[in-house]
């Protein structure tokens, strides 16, 4: 059962905004928030439930911090939102609900969200009748603290409670409230879509792992798998919709299942399996899986399933056996080697890609020097590469030979030249191939040509007429690190 830590403030007690009372005074608590009897009868397609009463419009606006989870956790604060009647504002300074949906993985995110923070309270203080919002794993890890840094916020919630700003917004007085209870699945909200042909879905929250660098076990809780069948049909729903890609989410996505009722389990593969064949996904992506539970199944899987891109990220974070240890990761060197075999040996073509960590502490510069020759050895795709960074109530923060920061950003820096140039090398294998591209939309630097993704999560940006959404074949003339650039093989539209 849900527990809402309630705080009251004086000084932000107010009545309920007309807008809501207009629409929602007589209805009952459940059909004010319009998702949740068609959550409960497990229906799909719920991006198009529309709110009877849209009376008077008000605006919001979000701010994203951290990963693709949180990304996809504002798409459904903004589907919720838009279905109590609120419409997207373009700027802060227009929004009458300011929201900040924040990550706590590293330091650098906090202090970036602080100083956004600081925006917001100038706003409130020209008009008190604006709602500032924080959600996410930030507010989850220092819950009531949120309240006492920042008076000006009106309502916190952690990653697992985005329903209860709804709750909140609809109540009959504003009074200042945390929600930073976990449940299972946070609610089944309608989610507004970035792109009409691209969607995320949740396979599972939370995660069982002990990492001790990562605060996430205590923002998410622990891991809970949804149930498949509700998951294929959300799928289904997507695909109706017109999404032709899917990415599966969870924080470590590939253990999905093992908690399931014995008899309606299903493994990770068997799901990838059965997302295959929907009609109309033509690409299943998933993000992040963990190095011990990517089984022989799952690889094989990349190489049967034709939906089922031809790219696993799988997070390293150190090459030195001895600091895998000391991170608890469950696997050293060796074994990540293997599977990294494994991989190559079934799906030789598959793009890899990886996060590391530096400077956790106690590494030494043989440590280090281990993460190199790994990085050198397997040939990544692309690393997302971190600056290790203390995060309070891990058991990595408080632990001796912390490493002081000018050693760290100097390995930092030979990481990346490390990670860049085997980047750059194996990214030279596409050129002269033709490769299917997903297109985004016009290129970021040269808008007059085309961006797009290749099934190996490459960006790619090419000369072409295909409309956003179009799946086409680009044939690839060079590459740097991180994308390949070609031309679009006319005449050669994949259907
Ligand atoms: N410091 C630095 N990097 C971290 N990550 C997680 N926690 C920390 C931390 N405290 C990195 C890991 C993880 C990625 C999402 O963020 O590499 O895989
Ligand atoms: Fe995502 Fe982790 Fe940041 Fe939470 S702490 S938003 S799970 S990256």
């Amino acid at each position: 059962m849900m527990r809402p830590f309630k705080r009251s403030r004086n000084d932000c007690r107010r009545m309920i905004p007309m807008w809501v009372s207009l629409g929602s005074k007589q209805c009952s608590r459940a059909s004010r928030l319009p998702w949740k009897g068609l959550a409960s009868r497990g229906e799909p397609g719920l991006q198009s439930v529309a709110l009877e009463a849209r009376t008077l419009l008000k605006t919001y606006h979000v701010t994203t911090f951290g990963c693709q989870m949180n990304e996809h956790d504002s798409e459904r604060m903004k589907g919720m939102l838009e279905s109590l009647g609120y419409e997207e504002a373009q700027g802060r300074a227009d929004a009458d609900l300011i929201l900040f949906n924040t990550c706590s993985i590293r330091e650098s995110a906090d202090n970036r969200f602080v100083a956004h923070l600081g925006e917001a309270k100038r706003l409130k203080s020209e008009d008190p009748e604006r709602v500032v919002g924080v959600g996410g794993c930030w507010a989850q890890s220092v819950k009531d603290e949120v309240f006492e840094r920042f008076p000006f916020v009106d309502v916190a919630f952690g990653p697992g409670q985005i329903h209860m700003l709804a709750e909140f917004l609809t109540q009959d007085s504003l009074t200042a409230q945390g929600y930073f209870d976990f449940e299972d699945f946070s609610g089944h909200l309608p989610a507004k879509r970035e792109r009409e042909f691209q969607g995320w879905v949740q396979i599972s929250v939370g995660c069982n792992c002990v990492c001790a660098y990562c605060i996430v076990p205590q923002t998410r809780g622990r891991e809970v798998s949804r149930d498949p069948g509700e998951l294929l049909l959300e799928i289904q729903a997507l695909a109706a919709d017109g999404v032709r890609e899917v990415t599966l989410l969870g924080q470590n996505v590939n253990s999905y299942g093992r908690d399931l009722p014995k008899d309606d389990r299903v493994t990770f593969a068997e799901l990838l399996g059965r997302v295959d064949a929907i009609e109309g996904i033509d690409r299943i992506r998933y993000t992040s899986p963990h190095p011990k539970d990517m089984r022989e199944d799952v690889i094989r899987a990349h190489a049967e399933l034709s939906a089922l891109c031809p790219h696993i990220h799988l997070p390293l974070q150190s090459g030195s056996s001895r600091m895998l240890k000391a991170m608890r990761r469950t696997y050293n060197r060796e074994r990540y080697l293997d599977r990294v075999a494994q991989i190559r040996e079934h799906v030789p073509d598959c793009a890899l890609t990886t996060d590391i960590i530096v400077g956790f502490p106690g590494e030494t510069e043989e440590d280090f020097a281990e993460t190199l020759e790994v990085v050198e050895a397997v040939g990544y795709d692309g690393a997302f590469t971190f600056i290790f960074s203390p995060r309070r109530g891990t058991v990595a923060a408080d632990m001796p030979n912390q490493l002081s920061h000018p050693v760290k950003r100097e390995r930092m820096e030979r990481l990346v030249e490390v990670v860049q140039r085997r980047a750059r090398e194996r990214g030279q294998r596409f050129v002269g191939r033709t490769v299917e591209v997903l297109v985004e939309g016009p290129s970021r630097t040269d808008p007059s040509r085309l961006r797009g993704r290749s099934g190996h999560n490459k960006t790619v940006n090419f000369d072409g007429t295909a409309g956003q959404g179009e799946i086409v074949e680009v044939e690839i003339t060079s590459a740097t690190s991180t994308t390949l650039a070609g031309h679009e093989k006319l005449l050669s539209r994949v259907p």
